[in-house]
């Protein structure tokens, strides 16, 4: 397992909350320590409806991916993957294309203490781990894991899912810019798959939610939706174009009607580089 040539050295900190661990305990997983709950506790009390805005967000990110694999990509590069949770996105795009090769990336040492998980895929296809920050594209893009398991010469796929609002902007648009290295590095035919917390349903809930995750340690930036749009500037936007995690290509049309905006609280959007 690549770990981005950083060194294996692990420190949980399990003394404090930690966000792959709170979506976790939101999903209904069990990778969570006490810091933890008492954190997802405090945000399921500011936003009642965070679990299932959690899985509403995870279930937006396995319907672009197989939608993008049907369409024929054959490369996602996942940032921000947070603890493995099955399905995995390598078990949702290698059921659709088995040779599908999927490089999986996060900062907080406890995903890479259970990325195991996320190294079984199918024997056609690849999955490797690399440990580095979103903020640092470099890093990410020139990991030994990443290249031993992507050709960045041809389309990949980026996965952004739940994690950009986890990079305030703190006066220089972090995320915006390590967003556009990361288009600047792939191919035509590249995709960026994304989600991003709003405070434009749900004011008042979303914003105890941010200080809830601020006070933990964790800078949470809420984004409008125009600032949302500026991270896929230059791209084409698939159908439907930006809209909420629950409203983007439903399974069944009815499927968007179980949540209100204000509930799924994300906006989500795919675009292809021209
Ligand atoms: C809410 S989870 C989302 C997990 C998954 N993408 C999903 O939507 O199901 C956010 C993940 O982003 C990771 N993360 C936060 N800031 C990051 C950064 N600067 N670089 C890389 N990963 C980061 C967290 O550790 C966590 O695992």
């Amino acid at each position: 397992m690549s770990d981005g040539g950083r060194g294996t050295a692990v420190d949980l900190r399990l003394d404090r909350a930690h966000p792959a661990r709170i979506y976790d305990f939101l999903l209904g997983g069990r990778t969570h320590f006490a810091a933890d709950r008492e954190a997802a506790r405090r945000v399921l009390s500011a936003f009642p409806p965070a679990a299932a805005a959690a899985r509403i967000n995870r279930a937006f990110t396995h319907r672009a991916a197989r939608h993008l694999a049907r369409e024929g990509m054959g490369q996602f590069l996942d940032i921000g993957t947070g603890i493995p949770t099955s399905p995995n996105l390598h078990e949702t795009v290698q059921a659709v294309r088995p040779d599908a090769r999927v490089v999986y990336t996060d900062n907080d040492p406890v995903v890479l203490a259970h990325a195991a998980a996320l190294l079984h895929g199918r024997p056609e296809g690849r999955t490797a781990y690399v440990q580095a920050d979103v903020t640092d594209p470099a890093a990410v893009l020139g990991a030994p894991g990443l290249r031993e398991t992507l050709d960045l010469g041809r389309p990949v796929a980026l996965v952004l899912v739940a994690l950009l609002h986890f990079v305030p902007d703190d006066g220089c648009d972090r995320a915006h810019a390590a967003v556009e290295e990361l288009k600047a590095a792939v191919p035509s035919g590249s995709t960026l798959t994304a989600t991003h917390a709003t405070r434009e349903f749900a004011p008042a809930a979303m914003a105890r939610v941010a200080e809830v995750y601020q006070r933990a340690g964790t800078p949470f930036q809420l984004r409008t939706e125009a600032a949302f749009r500026r991270f896929f500037d230059g791209w084409e936007l698939l159908e439907p174009g930006v809209t909420l995690t629950h409203r983007w290509r439903p399974d069944r049309p009815g499927d968007a009607l179980r949540a209100t905006s204000a509930e799924a609280a994300c906006y989500a959007a795919t675009a292809r580089k021209p």
